[in-house]
């Protein structure tokens, strides 16, 4: 979808369809007042007789608005304005571009960017509305035999804003909310695809097309670069697998040469059955997104490569399945990882941590000013804060609280849990360093102290991601989250240096 921002009155747009918002009960924002002025009282004569009271999630299209250069109206209710809140905004500005991509608009100017939301400026209005608006009409039919197509899709998008010395910041916000749009669609398309198809070599793939595309360098280690680099742990979840692992190092230079980097590190088990320790079968189709975190990470180099962001990030993505092949690793047995450390797997299922911590390791030859990790670690997590709240984890509270803040700004948010070290006697074991579970209370801290273990020697957080990455039930499904809230993270951290 195109995006353009103007500034003027709703009754002299050109557009197809122009979007008014109506609080309940019965009364017009400000941009319908103007249009209620130039029609001689025609929207306030409908509300008037009912047929539109404001309330939430209710639309009403009108043809032949007298008075207006523009073919027609959409009313889009907002509810009420003492309660009108950023997820009242997000979901009036989803539910007009729904339906105007459903009535066949080809265009349209939509006027709710302009209504205040609380603590909320202009820009934050318009960045939020592009990328709600091209997230809803997102549609995955790639292993569709027939596409279901819309009949006349809305091509075209205006973001009203009321006085032109707010355009030219407008116009930038738009675009950073267009690119966060684009690579949260990404990380859709990647989760989205079957296990059978998004292999450990085909995300791979897509990483070094992508790094084509967008102008950052790309290179892939294969299973033998990895077994040079000792990284025992990550080689160890693939040994039950017939798809070879691979480590996908991807580097975006936009800022100072020397500038340390922050690292990006995304969980890829492109399907995880569990291994011997064998998940059960209700549900677990819903493995296939146990790569979200890495696709996040290919999401936000897409969207910072677009924004031309001018600060050196790293992009660290150990891929493969966890699946229970006759070499699979077996519960009991140890490994050691490329910090040195030895890990006793009591269970295989929480491969997770296995891969990600070699990671880690590999992350300390950058230096890096810090390192954030995306994974869908822990059904704990799931427990813990249900599919609002991305679980959010440092062993820097600055840091958490830079993290917390740009997922508050983006409305993709996460929650600050704790790291103390009285977690960590859980990960006790008889005959390794550490095991590799920590039993059942707090499940979804103990993996993040497994990770600890492992971020000594920068500033580290890990978020984990598992209840927020992908919808259940009817509307199945990835989400694209956390790209907009590393987007934005990503964002402050140009704008400050
Ligand atoms: N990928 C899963 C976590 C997960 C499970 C995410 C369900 C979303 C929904 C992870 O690899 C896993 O299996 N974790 C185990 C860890 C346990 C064995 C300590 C879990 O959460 O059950
Ligand atoms: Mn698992
Ligand atoms: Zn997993």
């Amino acid at each position: 979808m195109e995006f353009s921002i103007k500034s003027g009155s709703p009754e002299k747009q050109r557009s197809a369809c122009i979007v008014i918002g109506v609080f309940e009960p019965r009364k017009l924002t400000l941009a319908g007042e103007l249009v209620d002025n130039a029609s001689k009282g025609y929207l306030s004569d409908i509300i008037r007789r009912g047929d539109m009271e404001g309330k939430a999630g209710r639309t009403l299209l009108l043809h032949n608005v007298p008075g207006l250069l523009g073919d027609r109206v959409l009313l889009v209710g907002l509810g009420r304005e003492k309660d009108f809140r950023e997820r009242e905004y997000r979901s009036a500005i989803h539910t007009a571009v729904t339906t105007l991509n459903e009535t066949g608009a080809f265009d349209g100017t939509l006027y709710l960017t302009e209504v205040p939301v609380k603590k909320r400026d202009t820009n934050w209005r318009v960045r939020q509305a592009a990328t709600v608006a091209q997230d809803a009409v997102y549609r995955f039919d790639a292993m569709k035999s027939k596409k279901d197509e819309v009949r006349r899709p809305l091509r075209k998008l205006t973001l009203a804003v009321e006085r032109r010395n707010e355009l030219a910041g407008a116009e930038r916000a738009m675009q950073e909310g267009a690119a966060i749009a684009g690579g949260m669609a990404l990380a859709k398309d990647l989760g989205n695809l079957p296990g059978n198809v998004c292999t450990p070599a085909y995300l791979a793939n897509r990483a070094q097309e992508l790094a084509k595309e967008a102008g950052f360098s790309c290179k892939v280690l294969e299973r033998k670069d990895c077994e040079d680099l000792k990284m025992g742990s990550f080689l160890s979840v693939a040994d039950g697998s017939r798809q070879p692992p691979k480590f996908i190092v991807m580097e975006y230079n936009g800022g100072a040469k020397g500038d340390k980097p922050v690292v990006l590190v995304g969980k890829g088990i492109t399907f995880d059955t569990g291994g011997i320790s064998l998940k059960p079968g209700e549900g677990m189709d819903e493995m296939k997104f146990d790569m979200c975190g890495a696709a996040s990470v290919l999401g936000t180099f897409k969207a910072i490569a677009e924004l031309k962001l001018k600060l050196n990030v790293v992009g660290l993505v150990p891929t493969t399945e966890n699946m229970p092949g006759g070499a699979a690793t077996k519960p009991g047995d140890i490994v050691t990882t490329m910090s040195g450390q030895t890990v006793e797997i009591l269970n295989t299922d929480a491969e997770g941590r296995l891969i990600l911590n070699d990671a880690l390791t590999y992350a300390e030859r950058y230096a890096p000013a810090c390192v954030v990790d995306i994974a869908t670690l822990t059904g704990a997590c799931v427990i813990a804060l249900g599919h609002v709240a991305t679980g959010l984890y440092s062993n820097t509270d600055s840091l958490a609280r830079e993290l917390q803040h740009a997922g508050d700004d983006a409305h993709d948010r996460a929650w600050h849990m704790p790291l103390w070290d009285d977690y960590q006697e859980q990960l006790k074991s008889n005959f390794a360093d550490m095991a590799n579970i920590g039993g059942r209370p707090a499940g979804s801290v103990t993996a993040a102290c497994f990770l600890s273990r492992f971020a000594k020697k920068y500033e580290w957080a890990h978020l984990d991601i598992a209840g927020t990455a992908w919808k259940s039930g009817a509307a199945k499904g990835s989400t694209g989250r956390p790209v907009p809230l590393l987007t934005h993270f990503l964002l402050h951290r140009a704008s400050a240096a």
